[in-house]
């Protein structure tokens, strides 16, 4: 230590100036959280099926067309890529999504980066995995305001899709259907993953990686038990809270009629439980919260303390917090806009 190190360290803002001790964070962080691998080669591994279902370079390419092809929506205009930019962090940074007739969602767009790692989807986890989900906003009708019957028909009136869907599931005689639609999205969902983090660097074991505040928040993030809900590799996406576990946020950022998973099980518990939010990224996706009134990363963040955990955070805490879920922003997938298949005279119309 010298000489100014202990001078300061004698000031009161103690937790300032400690000196850090890297080896020890790590390896607490290291049993609450987990790097994202650097890249994805099968999904749904199971006790019985360990290996899982390998990712195709054929099923990957298919779900990436299908992911930007606006024509999967009746309009002809709204795609996955509407609300879940792939240059804004995977999100479309509105307070909740525009579908179809510019109506209004009654929800924020979460990010589909990463979700391949969330146990459930959805913000109250109503579809079990990205396949299942990937079904739902094509019928939503504030979404795309599709029908499955339509999307195979535009589907099949385009033989470059047709040649997809065979080259995708060869094994199959007739390929093109509403579950292969939903399958190869999410083989190409399970791609837009985001390593290499300043924490995930950190993890590994590069000191440098962050910065002495940022490790502040780090530590205050597990000391202050956020990490009761926001663990694993996307710290959070596991399970299921009531917001508002300790206070209930003003109805603003609660409205009273979107009570969660109260709509998925009918059980009185589940009024105004939410699935724990992964935190991945979460720099890069205001606005916050299932109702997406909040701007402010930070003031998410003192929302949560008092919400959830019942202590007030510090200024200085909070600001550390913030400060550390900034390092949770990972290397952005960089994809190529797809050319997509021309439509031929069996296509479709597009419906306003
Ligand atoms: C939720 C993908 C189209 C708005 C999600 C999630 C994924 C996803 C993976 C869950 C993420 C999570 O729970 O962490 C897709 C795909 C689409 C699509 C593959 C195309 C087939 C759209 C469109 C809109 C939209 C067009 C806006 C009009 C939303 C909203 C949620 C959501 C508001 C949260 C809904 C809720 O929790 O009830 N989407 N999305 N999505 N998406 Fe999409
Ligand atoms: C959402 C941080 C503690 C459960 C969020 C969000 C942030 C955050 C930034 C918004 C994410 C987004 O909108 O994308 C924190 C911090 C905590 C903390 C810094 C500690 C001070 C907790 C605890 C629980 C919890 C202890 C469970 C008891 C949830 C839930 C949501 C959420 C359920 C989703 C809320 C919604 O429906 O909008 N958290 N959290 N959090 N967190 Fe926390």
């Amino acid at each position: 230590l010298t000489a100014t190190s202990l001078a300061l360290s004698a000031l009161p803002v103690m937790a300032q100036t400690e000196a850090i001790d890297n080896g020890a964070l790590r390896e607490e962080a290291k049993g609450v959280f987990e790097a994202i691998p650097g890249k994805m080669t099968a999904i749904k591994q199971t006790e019985d099926n360990p290996e899982g279902v390998p990712l195709t370079a054929e099923k990957i390419e298919l779900g990436k067309v299908l992911f930007f092809d606006p024509r999967m929506s009746s309009s002809g205009l709204i795609s996955c890529q509407t609300c879940h930019n792939v240059g804004l962090g995977g999100v479309d940074g509105l307070p909740t999504s525009i579908g179809h007739g510019w109506q209004k969602g009654p929800r924020n767009a979460p990010t589909m980066l990463n979700a391949i790692f969330n146990a459930a989807q959805f913000w109250d986890g109503r579809a079990a995995d990205l396949a299942e989900q990937a079904k739902g906003p094509v019928q939503a009708g504030v979404e795309m305001s599709n029908t499955p019957d339509q999307v195979v028909k535009t589907i099949n009136s385009m033989p470059e899709y047709v040649e997809a869907f065979k080259a995708a599931f060869p094994e199959e005689a007739d390929p093109v259907t509403f579950d292969n639609f939903a399958a190869a999205i999410e083989q190409f969902e399970a791609t837009l993953i985001t390593p290499n983090s300043a924490f995930d660097r950190f993890l590994a074991g590069d000191d440098a990686a962050m910065t002495d505040q940022e490790k502040r928040g780090l530590q205050a993030f597990m000391e202050t038990g956020c990490t009761a809900c926001h663990y694993g590799v996307n710290f959070g996406g596991q399970d299921y809270h009531p917001f508002g576990l300790i206070a209930k946020p003003g109805a603003e950022v609660l409205p009273a009629g979107d009570t969660g998973r109260f709509e998925v099980t009918r059980t009185t518990d589940d009024e105004y439980v939410f699935r724990a939010a992964p935190l991945r990224n979460v720099a890069l996706t205001a606005p916050y919260f299932h109702s997406g009134v909040v701007w402010e990363l930070a003031e998410a963040v003192k929302i949560m303390s008092s919400a959830q955990i019942g202590t007030e955070l510090t200024d200085q805490q909070a600001e550390d917090i913030t400060a550390f879920l900034g390092t949770l922003t990972g290397e952005q997938p960089v994809i190529d806009h797809p050319i997509l298949p021309v439509r031929t005279e069996t296509t479709p119309l597009p419906t306003p």
